[in-house]
């Protein structure tokens, strides 16, 4: 075990922390506050926000889409750069924050924003940025990860840079209210494929970040367990449980897979399938051909996170148990968006890792692009 770990993102959680905003950015900036299709008009947070900033210089851009696309946000940098302004406050989902961060680092740039994407460009600074999270799912209001979708050429890849990481992120539970059943579904699996994502490799005895893990785990089937009862404690854990799950902590010094998620973001790229219905297609799949590395692992999800007692055909269950997770959540596990035969787009999803060079994913590089189109065929 090996690492060198920080989180600088201060979080101000709970209830009317939204008014913290005016503390955290300092007073002589000029803001952008960047926001997506109008949700926050309707629940009350884009008026808290209004109400917050009311000594600061700031400006608006709206219409960041689910999945943020580059021709989008493109029009944000524009905006930064004509008018100077150096502090972005991102108020959304992760759309709206991974487009948010995408511009912080751009507009420091003066070639083509994609640079970003394909490694040309490598940020050494990007503006400050602040959250307020409408939406509990991604973690990427306190990590520094982001994707973006080039509409042209239906390309959704991301970036990691310590620069766009938020100075600050509020975490108001109240304003997951509004949020429809889809969208808080979409959190709880997204977060929990991110847990997975750190923890199904190979049983590593580190103890803190094994066992956190399957901490949020069991929060995460005992929320949707609960999810007809929910209530401000219901919101509140799911909040946290997602910002957790993908703050960076439990992935320290670990080994991590991430492979659910590169070829899920294809089916988004390809059929707008949500993110989180794309993993939850592909995981099942994935871990039953992964078995031979994974094994260890999904035995000891099995039996602290399910409570399922030990037997030969432990493993097996245990992703029954997952696929079974997802059926009570309603979340579908097979690719309805294309009818029929399925063999044109399991090619279409192979070509686009070949063209990506995702050739070897996994935690142990294993997953070829054969054995990719092994785990499509099984999934979709
Ligand atoms: O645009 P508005 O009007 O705000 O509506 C949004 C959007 O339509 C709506 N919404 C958000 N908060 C709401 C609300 N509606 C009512 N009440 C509220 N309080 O929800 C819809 C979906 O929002 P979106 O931001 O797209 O969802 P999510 O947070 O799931 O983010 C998904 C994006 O994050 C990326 C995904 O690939 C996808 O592009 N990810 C980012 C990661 C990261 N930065 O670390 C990791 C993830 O694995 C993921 O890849
Ligand atoms: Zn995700």
């Amino acid at each position: 075990m090996k690492f060198s770990y920080v989180n600088p993102t201060v979080i101000h959680f709970g209830q009317g922390q939204i008014e913290q905003i005016s503390h955290s950015i300092p007073k002589d900036s000029k803001v952008l506050v960047i926001y997506g299709g109008g949700s926050i008009k309707k629940n009350g947070v884009y008026d808290q926000v209004v109400t917050a900033l009311k000594d600061h210089q700031w400006s608006e851009f709206s219409g960041v889409e689910a999945n943020p696309t580059k021709e989008t946000l493109d029009k944000a940098i524009e905006i930064v750069k004509t008018e100077n302004i150096n502090y972005l406050l991102a108020v959304g989902g992760g759309s709206v924050i991974d487009g948010t961060k995408y511009v912080a680092a751009a507009s420091l740039h003066d070639g083509d924003s994609w640079d970003l994407i394909t490694g040309k460009y490598k940020p050494e600074a990007a503006l400050p940025l602040g959250v307020v999270l409408t939406l509990p799912a991604t973690g990427s209001e306190s990590n520094m990860g982001a994707v973006v979708t080039k509409k042209a050429t239906q390309e959704k890849l991301g970036f990691l840079s310590p620069t766009v990481r938020p100075a600050f992120a509020v975490l108001d539970p109240d304003a997951m209210k509004t949020l429809p059943e889809r969208q808080l579904i979409n959190g709880l699996v997204d977060a929990w494929v991110h847990v997975c994502e750190q923890y199904i490799t190979s049983p590593t005895g580190h103890m803190v970040q094994e066992g956190y893990a399957e901490v949020l785990l069991r929060n995460l089937l005992d929320l949707g367990k609960a999810f007809e009862q929910r209530d401000d404690v219901w919101r509140a854990n799911l909040m946290w449980t997602a910002n957790q799950a993908l703050n960076g902590l439990i992935g320290t010094g670990m080994p991590q897979d991430w492979a659910t998620h590169m070829i899920g973001h294809q089916l988004t790229a390809l059929w707008d399938v949500d993110h989180a219905r794309s993993l939850a297609i592909i995981q099942p799949s994935l871990l039953r051909s992964q078995m031979e590395f994974k094994k260890g692992k999904i035995e000891q999800m099995g039996r602290n996170v399910f409570g399922l007692t030990d037997s030969d055909d432990l493993a097996e269950r245990t992703i029954q148990a997952i696929e079974a997770f997802y059926a009570s959540l309603d979340v579908d596990t097979q690719l309805s968006e294309v009818q029929g035969d399925k063999s044109d787009a399991v090619d279409a999803v192979v070509k686009k890792l070949e063209d990506y060079g995702y050739l070897k994913l996994g935690e142990n590089q294993a997953i070829s692009l054969e054995v990719s189109r092994q785990i499509l065929k099984q999934a979709l």
